[in-house]
């Protein structure tokens, strides 16, 4: 449904993670690479920790303030410049709130039905899922059209949620009759890296969430915890490949070697092609000296920021002031458009 319509506004930029406790290599490469990629070709970029997400789940609302702080944190720490980017909290800019309840009337009962990721989250027992958990994607949706972004960097798994943006973007114009006022907004689907799974199991995403702390590599991990997890990750007992190909059908060789190409910025051909035939033996220890030489200086900017709780607090708060320089006047647009008083 989303028809072609003409929006002449600048190209922006816009992404969120919600605030786990702790960024990883999956979200690293994954994501925050790219997000560094668009700020360095000069577009006008917001990055936010979605705080109010964080919240369609059961939270600890005593660790919440924190785990805002090391989301922005590692956002720093892997690229993303406060000078340039907006980097603030969700839940400082309340023109998010406000656009997703006008969205929540745009949006239709089906649409959200069919998306799939809050299926995965609510489990078995939707029916005590929280309504928040449902409309989730309508904030997103909110997210996303409050600075009118027309890209959008995430991963595969949320191409979903940009259809919808793009469908409520779509239906508020024609419901209201005025085409042009939102972009269309576009997933920036991240390249090489994009899947980066489990350590521990090559068909499982690399997640915050696994029990097991050697299933992924944390930006705070230091040299020798990343050493020993690359040492201890799961492998089959075969060489690797002489061609890609022969990469089917071995997730936990696919895994490392496509972590291999996203950390040195080439491809899963060029590594097979130094690499192919060798074993684990010689492959693991080149790994995890490229795993150390690109990290440790993420992990050492990640640990002098948290150490300076008061500067990343600064920092938040100077972004939100700059991204609702942008977001209030999308809303009193709104506003105006719906009839609202005043
Ligand atoms: N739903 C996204 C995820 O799970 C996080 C997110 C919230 C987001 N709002 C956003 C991503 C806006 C991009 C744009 O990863």
């Amino acid at each position: 449904m989303s028809d072609p319509v003409s929006y002449s506004g600048p190209e922006r930029i816009l992404s969120g993670m919600q605030p786990t406790g702790g960024l990883h290599l999956g979200n690293y490469l994954g994501a925050l690479v790219n997000w560094v990629a668009l700020q360095d070709r000069g577009a006008e970029c917001f990055y936010c920790v979605v705080d109010l997400h964080a919240i369609t789940m059961p939270h600890d609302p005593k660790s919440l303030p924190d785990a805002v702080r090391r989301a922005a944190a590692a956002y720093i720490a892997s690229g993303v410049d406060p000078e340039k980017s907006a980097v603030f909290a969700q839940s400082a800019v309340p023109e998010h709130a406000e656009l997703a309840w006008v969205f929540q009337c745009v949006a239709r009962l089906g649409w959200l039905e069919r998306m799939t990721q809050f299926k995965d989250k609510a489990g078995k027992d939707k029916e005590r899922a929280s309504v928040g958990l449902f409309t989730y994607p309508v904030l997103q949706a909110a997210d996303i059209l409050v600075y009118k972004a027309t890209h959008v960097p995430v991963g595969e798994d949320q191409k979903q949620h940009l259809e919808l943006s793009r469908d409520i973007a779509a239906r508020f114009m024609r419901d209201f009759n005025c085409d042009g006022v939102f972009p269309l907004p576009e997933p920036v689907i991240q390249g090489a890296g994009t899947r980066i799974m489990s350590l521990k199991d090559g068909s499982k995403k690399m997640s915050k969430s696994d029990l097991s702390d050697l299933s992924r590599i944390n930006l705070s991990d230091d040299a020798e915890t990343i050493a020993r997890k690359v040492k201890k990750a799961k492998t089959d007992p075969e060489p690797l490949p002489e061609s890609v190909e022969g990469l089917t059908g071995r997730p936990e060789a696919a895994n490392l070697v496509g972590i291999y190409a996203a950390l040195e910025g080439s491809t899963t051909e060029t590594v097979i092609a130094e690499f192919g035939g060798q074993g684990f033996g010689v492959f693991k220890p080149k790994l995890s000296e490229l795993a150390v030489a690109k990290l440790a200086p993420v992990a050492d900017e990640y640990s002098r920021l948290m150490d300076d709780p008061a500067e990343l607090d600064r920092i938040l708060s100077n972004g939100a002031d700059r991204a609702r320089a942008v977001a209030a006047p999308v809303m009193k647009e709104v506003r105006q458009i719906i009839g609202y008083w005043g």
